[in-house]
């Protein structure tokens, strides 16, 4: 198992995501992440409707009422908390979740 710092935990406001790049032995991994009660949650980035990136802008994964991830491209919403899809073409489907661990007030990915 590998371990990759990701940000310090006050460099994710509530409510927020933001993306990054990963280096791994599988290669890159593009992931983000969305901080609820101060638990933050990672996912890969891809839709799993048509396995594309689900941002158009960096760092903006959340419906307009910041209620659920959006994809982008077709407006499925997805849970913060499971990354279940709740509505929309991939309906039923969900996010690739990743294991993050909150420590010393740091977010860091386990791979
Ligand atoms: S590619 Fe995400 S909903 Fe279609």
């Amino acid at each position: 198992m590998t371990t990759h710092l990701l940000c310090h935990n006050d460099d994710l406001p509530e409510n927020k995501t933001r993306s990054f790049s990963v280096e791994s032995q599988q290669g890159k991994i593009d992931l983000f992440v969305v901080k609820i009660d101060n638990k933050v949650y990672g996912y890969k980035n891809l839709c799993p409707h048509l396995g594309i990136p689900l941002n158009w802008q960096p760092d903006e994964f959340l419906s307009i009422e910041e209620t659920h991830i959006q994809c982008a491209t077709h407006g499925a919403l997805f849970t913060m908390e499971t990354g279940d899809c709740i509505a929309g073409p991939c309906s039923g489907d969900k996010l690739s979740s990743l294991n993050i661990e909150q420590r010393d007030n740091e977010v860091w990915l386990q791979l």
